[in-house]
């Protein structure tokens, strides 16, 4: 059985995975609506990534006997006035769930829970990627976004990320 304390801050966490990809459809749809199809295209997979991590931290849940509730999806309440302004939000947003899965795994390492620290280790390295992601974004928007062709080609190259299931995520 889980720690009580451990199964509700990954039942949180569940929560804020989908929070997060709520929050990157709402990006998307400021893209969509700019019409940069690329840039929303990019969130939209993002989007799908963050439901997948909500899912396979349900799963964790589920396997060990944890009953898991859901709360309320917090609105996304963002307003965006410049084309950059998504994407530092999404740095900024990044850094904050690393924040959230290392607490969760420190909390882990305190009770001597390593099941749940391993089953944590995916998310760990994950969120290194998904913090280097989003900031190879705001670069790249740095570099290439004040121009009219340059926003193009950007626009194109996000058009182009595809989907990949994260299911060979965390063994259980
Ligand atoms: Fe699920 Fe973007 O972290």
């Amino acid at each position: 059985m889980l720690n009580e304390k451990i199964a509700k801050l990954i039942n949180e966490q569940v929560n804020k995975e989908l929070y997060s990809g709520y929050l990157y459809l709402d990006f998307a749809n400021y893209y969509a609506d700019e019409g940069l199809d690329g840039f929303a295209h990019w969130y939209e997979v993002q989007a799908q990534e963050e439901r997948d991590h909500a899912m396979m931290m349900r799963r964790y849940l589920l396997d060990n006997g944890y009953r898991v509730t859901f709360d309320a999806i917090a609105k996304p309440d963002k307003t965006f006035s410049k084309h950059s302004e998504p994407l530092d939000a999404g740095f900024e947003h990044e850094k904050y769930v690393t924040s959230l899965i290392n607490e969760i795994y420190s909390q882990a390492f305190v009770i001597k829970d390593f099941k749940t620290m391993q089953f944590l280790d995916w998310f760990i390295k994950e969120q290194g990627e998904e913090e280097k992601n989003a900031d190879d974004m705001v670069k790249k928007y740095k570099m290439f976004g004040h121009d009219a062709k340059g926003l193009y080609a950007l626009n194109q190259e996000l058009a182009a990320r595809v989907y990949t299931p994260s299911a060979t995520g965390p063994a259980m």
